[in-house]
């Protein structure tokens, strides 16, 4: 987007400012929301089985006590409306507000989709005209958390005859939905979902987003998975605590990548403070899946209490050195070799005064959860091609 047009969204964006909402307490998501979403793995194949049985797995598998609280069900659960307007769930999901009982009575809360075109991405119902229907039967049934996708939104920006009047039309559709959500009452955290359009780092805040989704769709591939995560350099100073930048969900798990790759996914996500919503199915899990998943230091890096999104620090060709600042005064660094994988491992070096540290640094392996010793000026280690090292930096 050009100047012009991001300064006419931002004219926009103050003018809905002024439409009254309720109060909530924010944030509503302190750090960034932890948790699993069915699109990665069961895609229009969701139903309610299969949604409890991940809500069960994410209790035995420990993930839940790792931090994965929310179970969103993503595109394909809506029905029909009803002769006033309602939505209905579809046959796949028979009673909505029992399968929220059954997750809630797990220490999880549901999360839900829709979009604000009259169709979803699947081409079912969306909530175009029944925004405030919508988030009442959302809140009736217990919902915790919206994804709206804009979908089908996209053919109403295309008849709008300008790019100006276009992101006008969204932004208000999207403002429009917050505004309901608050009307309910009920604190419903709001992830916003348009592929990064009109720079939505810069409104989503503005508009009352929790999170923004800043990119397209993620595969389960090194090269798209790589192309996402790094493209959000630049970006940390959108993000503040309760409201963050959303680089689309985890791949980890599915299989499309190997354990290395998975890993550089990890800790790019945990760097990048983004949410972390698995993506996999729980309950066919590797011991290595899980261990990804859950390593607590990975996970404390991307849900730090300062809530600094990371960004680059520091680019050579195909490597790369991210780092993030962490609450206690330590950095989270991560040196990434993006080589491709037939060229193997490379030694990289991080230079502590490129981060601004002087002196002797204490050096922590995050994945191997290792001490590695003091170090002057200078550490340097062999990253293999696509992976990663994540170290915490700290002056002694
Ligand atoms: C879009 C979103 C995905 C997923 C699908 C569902 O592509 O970006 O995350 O929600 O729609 O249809």
């Amino acid at each position: 987007m050009n100047q012009l047009t991001e300064c006419v969204a931002a004219i926009f964006v103050s003018v809905m400012l002024a439409t009254p909402a309720t109060a909530e307490s924010r944030p509503l998501a302190p750090t960034p929301p932890m948790g699993w979403n069915s699109w990665n793995h069961f895609a229009s194949k969701v139903d309610d089985a299969s949604v409890r049985a991940q809500a069960d797995a994410l209790v035995a598998t420990g993930m839940r006590d790792a931090g994965y609280i929310y179970v969103n069900i993503d595109d394909s659960w809506e029905g029909k409306r009803d002769e006033n307007g309602f939505i209905h769930s579809n046959d796949k999901f028979p009673d909505m507000k029992a399968l929220a009982d059954y997750i809630h009575s797990k220490g999880l809360k549901l999360g839900i989709y829709s979009s604000p075109g009259p169709k979803t991405c699947e081409n079912y119902e969306g909530s175009y005209g029944h925004e405030d229907q919508d988030a009442q039967t959302y809140a009736t049934w217990g919902v915790d958390l919206l994804k709206y996708d804009l979908c089908s939104f996209q053919d109403i920006m295309a008849q709008a005859g300008s790019q100006e009047k276009a992101n006008r039309l969204m932004i208000e559709a999207y403002s429009r939905m917050r505004n309901a959500l608050r009307r309910t009452g009920r604190p419903i955290v709001y992830s916003v979902c348009q592929y990064g359009y009109a720079s939505v780092w810069r409104w989503g805040d503005k508009i009352g987003a929790d999170l923004w989704r800043t990119t397209g769709d993620i595969e389960d591939k090194y090269s798209r998975m790589a192309e996402i995560g790094f493209s959000q350099a630049g970006l940390s100073k959108y993000a503040v605590p309760g409201r963050w930048n959303d680089p689309d969900m985890l791949e980890v798990g599915n299989g499309g990548m190997t354990a290395e790759e998975y890993r550089t996914h990890m800790s790019l996500w945990a760097i990048l403070a983004a949410p972390l919503i698995a993506g996999n199915d729980l309950t066919r899990m590797t011991p290595e899946t899980v261990a990804l998943l859950t390593n607590r230091e990975v996970i404390a890096v991307d849900q730090d209490s300062a809530g600094v999104q990371g960004d680059r620090v520091g680019v050579e060709g195909q490597f790369e050195i991210w780092a993030k600042p962490l609450a206690d005064g330590s950095k989270a660094v991560a040196l990434f070799n993006r080589q491709d994988s037939w060229m193997k491992t490379a030694i990289m070096e991080l230079h502590f005064d490129d981060l601004g540290c002087k002196g002797a640094v204490s050096v922590r392996d995050l994945w191997l959860h290792k001490d590695l010793g003091t170090f002057q000026d200078v550490y340097k280690v062999e990253v293999p091609a696509h992976g990663v090292v994540l170290l915490r930096i700290s002056h002694r």
